[in-house]
């Protein structure tokens, strides 16, 4: 039996110059660099400069994958740029770099789903693809995080970065089983009434302001390791792989602790998981993309191979999504 897969056909991604360190961040706030490395593993993040935006970041990504992919503008059908931290209020950053990259045709939306915005826009970018609906998507994950902090609040200031990271994805045909080039399936979850765990407390129709990101950070943490690795086995599951032939696992980047949790939880060498946590902190929807894009760069990730990504956020929402490269 003929399928349609979304294949993977290139992945780019931007950080912006500024890099602060946790050294310097213990300057202007009571922390220190041996508490966030042992807690979280961070020791450096990018931060975007004054006036620059999630646009310009997303837009330098869309470009690096597109280059990456040999694909034109001309033949994208449908941009998906996932951010929960977007330049205005509206338009969709979607749209904005649909004008920048010239393209004149074709649809562009966000997807809000904030830290398993990559995931949720994977699902949506598959399923527009499996529908007939749209043959070649870009999908962007983009994050100016730096931009919701609470800049006093150490419980939260210290894990967050700013980035973007893409992929281009098109329609090819497969014959339905996990040997098949392309997206092998998504799994989405949420539960909305975590809501109080992780949150912003502003908004155009509550403040009328941007608001500051708010965190239970134990309870969030004890949500992750559980939430991830039950995504992780049904995604495998429902492919009819066993999760120990997964070559690779993507993470969202929150705390290398979780990433060890889960690695543990399923009995997994924590060297198949991509780690780029040291270097670009919490970065949200860009998280899964940023590393993918080091990970396939140096070689580690390549064509043929097995790659779980997976994420927990806001909401909450949580997923994962199987791809063979
Ligand atoms: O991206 C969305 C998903 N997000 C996540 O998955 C994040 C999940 N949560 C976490 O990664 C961790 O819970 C944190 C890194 C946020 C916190 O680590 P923790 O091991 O859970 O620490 P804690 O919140 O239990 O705090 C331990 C202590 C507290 O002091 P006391 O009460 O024991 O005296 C905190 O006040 O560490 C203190 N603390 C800090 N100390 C130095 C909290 N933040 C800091 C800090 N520097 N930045």
């Amino acid at each position: 039996m003929s399928v349609i897969r979304s294949q993977v056909l290139g992945c780019g991604a931007f950080l912006p110059a500024k890099i602060l360190t946790n050294a310097e961040l213990a300057r202007t706030v009571d922390t220190s660099d041996e508490w966030i490395r042992a807690r979280t593993g961070i020791e450096r993040r990018h931060i975007a400069a004054k006036g620059e935006t999630t646009s310009d970041l997303a837009f330098h990504a869309a470009q690096a994958a597109l280059k990456n992919a040999d694909v034109g503008v001309d033949e994208l059908d449908l941009i998906i740029v996932a951010t929960t931290t977007p330049d205005e209020t509206f338009p969709s950053v979607a749209t904005k770099i649909q004008a920048r990259l010239g393209m004149t045709r074709g649809a562009a939306f966000d997807v809000q789903a904030v830290c398993s915005g990559f995931i949720y826009g994977l699902s949506v970018a598959d399923n527009f693809i499996k529908a007939g609906q749209a043959k070649t998507v870009l999908l962007i994950g983009a994050e100016t995080m730096s931009r919701l902090m609470d800049w006093n609040d150490r419980t939260t200031c210290v894990l967050f970065g700013d980035g973007a990271g893409a992929i281009v994805l098109r329609a090819g045909e497969g014959a339905g089983s996990a040997k098949d080039r392309g997206v092998l399936n998504t799994k989405l979850y949420s539960d909305g009434r975590l809501h109080d765990l992780l949150y912003v407390d502003g908004g155009p129709s509550t403040t009328g302001t941007t608001g500051f990101l708010r965190m239970q950070g134990k309870e969030v943490f004890k949500h992750a390791v559980i939430n991830i690795a039950d995504s992780i086995l049904a995604s495998a599951k429902e492919a009819g792989v066993d999760v120990a032939e997964i070559d690779w696992f993507v993470p969202h980047q929150a705390n290398q602790r979780i990433l060890d949790g889960t690695a543990r939880r399923l009995h997994l060498p924590g060297e198949r998981f991509i780690s780029t946590i040291a270097e670009h902190g919490n970065t949200s929807a860009a998280s899964v993309p940023l590393a993918l894009a080091v990970a396939v760069a140096d070689g580690r990730i390549k064509k043929g191979d097995l790659v779980l990504m997976e994420a927990m956020g806001g909401g909450l929402t949580w997923g994962a999504g199987l791809v063979r490269w």
